[in-house]
């Protein structure tokens, strides 16, 4: 799987992470299931796990999947909440969920940034915290993200980027190449949507790509402003196919054209 430089930040990421959102909210008869699909993402070469307080259950049961690697895993969170208080109450469950550090440490959706952002930048002098980021699926709130990432504050950013939904091209992502910031694409499959049409086999074999998901994950990290993509799932064999996507040949204009056109954008 290709490696990249995660922007300025001195850590390096597999282009294929797991993403948890809903997937991983799943009870102790489930924990198998977890187990399995981030046993397939590591075997496949995969290290970066996202997740959120916001996604119920899941921080638990990732902490158990990955409990004997946790050195190896790159482990990215968020804070999720208005207050600075329940906030850092956050922070201190995944500190014992997560073997005393997060290695990227989110404002999840930009909820009380400037609180958060203050004793997350303590943490991080403190060595809890790995880098320090910020997220939106919004395009409606990149006029908000823009200035968190020039603010100095962050080394990376979260958004959507898929065919269906490509607002982050025009401002977010030449901001962040040019500040040196990391990116972490979410919703590649702009959250199951775009797998429910899948289009004809042959003419995805026609352009060098193995399956539908193969071509919407190589069409996200042919740009090459993306570090890493997070696709979410719950079933073993989806894992195994998102997790062979990280290698090219990338796509080139023309192909990621088609593939667009081919996911109805
Ligand atoms: N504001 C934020 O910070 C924010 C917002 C959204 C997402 N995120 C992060 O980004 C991650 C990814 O986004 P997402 O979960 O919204 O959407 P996604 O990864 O675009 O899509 C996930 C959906 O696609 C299906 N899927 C996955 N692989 C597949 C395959 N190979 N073939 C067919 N279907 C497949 C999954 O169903 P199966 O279980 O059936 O495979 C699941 O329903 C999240 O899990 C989360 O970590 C962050």
């Amino acid at each position: 799987m290709e490696i990249r430089d995660f922007g300025d930040t001195g850590l390096r990421v597999p282009v294929i992470g797991l993403g948890t959102s809903g997937t991983f909210d799943v009870g102790d008869d489930r924990q198998d299931m977890v187990d399995e699909v981030v046993a397939l993402h590591f075997e496949a070469g995969t290290r970066v796990v996202d997740t959120s307080p916001m996604y119920g259950r899941a921080e638990r049961t990732v902490a158990r999947a990955i409990d004997s690697r946790r050195g190896e895993t790159i482990l990215a969170t968020k804070i999720w909440t208005d207050s600075v208080e329940e906030g850092q109450a956050q922070f201190e469950a995944q500190l014992r969920f997560y073997g005393g550090r997060v290695d990227i440490e989110q404002v999840h959706n930009l909820v009380q940034t400037d609180g958060h952002l203050e004793w997350m930048l303590r943490e991080k002098d403190s060595g809890r915290i790995g880098v320090i980021g910020a997220t939106h699926y919004r395009a409606a709130a990149f006029r908000e993200l823009e200035d968190v990432m020039r603010s100095g504050r962050i080394e990376c950013i979260q958004v959507p980027y898929n065919p269906a939904e490509r607002e982050v091209e025009d401002r977010i992502l030449p901001l962040a190449e040019e500040l040196g910031l990391g990116v972490l694409a979410m919703r590649p499959f702009a959250d199951g949507s775009l797998m429910r049409n899948p289009p004809d086999e042959g003419e995805l074999r026609a352009l060098g790509l193995t399956s539908w998901s193969d071509a919407l994950l190589k069409w996200c990290l042919s740009d090459p402003r993306i570090h890493v993509a997070i696709p979410a799932t719950s079933k073993q064999e989806n894992a195994r196919s998102n997790a062979a996507a990280g290698d090219g040949p990338w796509l080139d204009d023309e192909v990621r054209r088609r593939v667009t056109e081919l996911a109805g954008h």
